[in-house]
């Protein structure tokens, strides 16, 4: 076999395999093939976007070792895919050694992908074969799905191959997982279609997500609409009677011109509250938590209406425990972000001549709709293929060391850690999603109309690089004592740099090997990323088993 030259271009679909003296060890021989290398792969097109600008690379060869090579259509595949079928591929041999010097032939992987394997051994064939397919049926996610994952920032839905990649060429199937940090729940969702999946997060918001991720409604959506239909609007008629005037007045503007008239009388309408914030109404009055702190700040008047009816709803129609309540929290969670006025609950948005417009059009959206239409989405998810093991809410370490002593305890078994990457504050974020669950009319305070800090749970991997590279350090300890391989996302844009954490990974770990892809983020509104807007977005997995 002619020994391949190490191609720059190909560098993206490489693992890296990492040292606790920092050094990384990467696969040295790659090349580009042109042109196409045989008739075999004749018909393969182009399926990926060239998000990664490799579609002038084509098919390439990856030398595993020298008796294996991996072929594939770089603008077929995410390249995490081929980091990990290389890793997998590289582990396999290291088990069976294979030898040099049988007779080597080319077996055809998966077509789609011009994906092929030259190798003497036919038992490495069928390990790449599953090894494929394995990430590539665990990452894809359906369209009802998608669309009913909340759009928070943070979250990994655009990353599941990532995610993939990594977890299912370091850990069997079947094997327990615990997603300590789950925010959305979208990688719990994914994951548990291979895996026995846990559940956790600090904030009530991400315990309702993950919650959520599992439940089905207990009778037809029809029904269940119905019904809340009718105890919101009873709310909500309630909530007109307090301030017929300002509801009429709202709707004016919504129906009315764009004119800077218009925008210096709207400006003054938004000044004065609607209803005064109080502490909890007395028995009997309407819900109105959210029309006393938020109107004409985060949402439109009559949008806090709906947002307090809704909530009323659900708390007269679901009794505390039933599953479906968690469902139709995590509706009105992600009505309430899709109809808020600006990106995030950081601070409302400026109301500005140049901002009337677009604040106008987003306060007419009807929260009822956005939320039915979620209620639906989510009800038609397709079920788990393994159904949520244990969710929490509460601090990483509780647990990690719940999980060990429960379903954790089987080995090999993982914890997958996603913490806030940066120095934006989540409880500043998302304190307006958390409320909304608690929903104990809460004072408020500052621009943001923050509840208390006290009641808000503050992460020590936010704010300074020094206190959260600790907390990484504390989770490591705490994992390498319990036994339980780790799963670690981060990006090169974090608070702590990635040396450093892998450093600290390495140190103990006797594996570590990191997987990667870089994508374009935009962060509550702000473009982040390189000069053309890339993040390289990392997981890192650790093991000493
Ligand atoms: C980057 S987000 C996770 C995103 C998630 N993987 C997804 O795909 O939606 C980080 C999450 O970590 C949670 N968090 C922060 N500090 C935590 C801690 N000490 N223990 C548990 N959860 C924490 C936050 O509430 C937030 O939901």
């Amino acid at each position: 076999m002619s020994v391949p030259i190490p191609d720059p271009a190909l560098d993206i679909f490489l693992p890296r395999f990492l040292k606790a003296d920092g050094e990384a060890s990467r696969l040295a021989a790659t090349r580009v093939l042109r042109p196409r290398p045989s008739d075999l792969f004749y018909d393969v097109e182009p399926t990926v976007p060239d998000d990664h600008g490799l579609s002038a690379v084509g098919f390439a060869e990856f030398a595993v070792s020298p008796s294996v090579r991996i072929v594939v259509d770089t603008r077929a595949v995410v390249p995490c895919e081929v980091q990990s079928l290389i890793y997998v591929m590289r582990e396999a041999e290291a088990r069976t050694g294979v030898s040099v010097a049988g007779v080597h032939a080319t077996h055809e992987i998966d077509p789609s992908a011009g994906l092929s394997i030259t190798t003497s051994d036919a038992s490495l064939v069928e390990t790449a074969r599953d090894a494929w397919h394995a990430v590539r049926a665990l990452s894809s996610v359906s369209d009802v799905e998608s669309r009913s994952a909340p759009k928070l920032y943070g979250s990994k839905l655009r990353l599941t191959s990532l995610l993939a990649a990594a977890v299912c060429s370091n850990l069997p199937a079947g094997a327990p997982i615990l997603d300590a940090m789950a925010g959305t729940g979208i990688v719990s969702r994914m994951l548990s279609g291979r895996f026995r999946v846990s559940v956790n997060d600090a904030n009530a918001y991400g315990a309702v997500f993950a919650r959520s991720q599992g439940a089905a409604l207990m009778r037809d959506a029809d029904e269940l609409i119905e019904r809340l239909r009718q105890v919101a609007s009873r709310n909500y008629d309630a909530l007109v009677g307090l301030a017929p005037a300002r509801f009429a007045t709202e709707a004016d503007f919504f129906h009315g011109d764009l004119s800077d008239e218009q925008f210096v009388k709207y400006r003054d309408f938004c000044r004065e509250p609607v209803v005064a914030p109080s502490e909890r109404p007395p028995c009997g009055a309407p819900y109105q938590l959210c029309l006393a702190r938020y109107a004409n700040s985060y949402f439109g008047v009559a949008q806090c209406a709906q947002l307090d009816s809704l909530r009323a709803a659900i708390d007269e129609a679901t009794p505390e425990e039933a599953p479906e309540r968690d469902l139709l929290l995590s509706a009105l969670l992600m009505a309430a972000t899709v109809c808020s006025t600006g990106p995030h609950f950081a601070q409302p948005r400026k109301l500005t001549l140049a901002s009337f417009r677009d604040t106008i059009e987003r306060r007419a959206r009807s929260v009822v709709w956005e939320f039915e239409l979620a209620v639906r989405r989510m009800a038609s998810r397709p079920p788990l293929r393994h159904p949520i093991e244990q969710a929490t809410q509460g601090d990483w370490r509780d647990a990690v060391t719940r999980f060990a002593q429960g379903s954790g305890s089987r080995k090999p078994a993982a914890v997958y850690f996603d913490p806030p990457y940066s120095k934006f504050q989540y409880s500043r974020y998302y304190h307006l999603l958390n409320v909304l669950i608690s929903y104990d009319y809460p004072s408020i305070h500052g621009v943001g109309r923050y509840p208390p800090l006290a009641d808000r749970f503050s992460s020590k991997f936010e704010h300074n690089s020094k206190p959260a590279l600790s907390e990484f350090e504390d989770a490591f300890d705490l994992c390498r004592e319990l036994g339980l391989r780790i799963f670690v996302s981060y990006s090169n844009r974090g608070l702590v740099p990635t040396d450093a954490l892998v450093d600290a990974m390495s140190r103990r770990f006797a594996q570590v090997v990191e997987f990667s892809d870089k994508i374009r983020h935009h962060s509550q509104g702000t473009r982040l990323g390189d000069h053309l807007g890339y993040v390289t977005e990392l997981v890192l997995s650790a093991r000493n088993d």
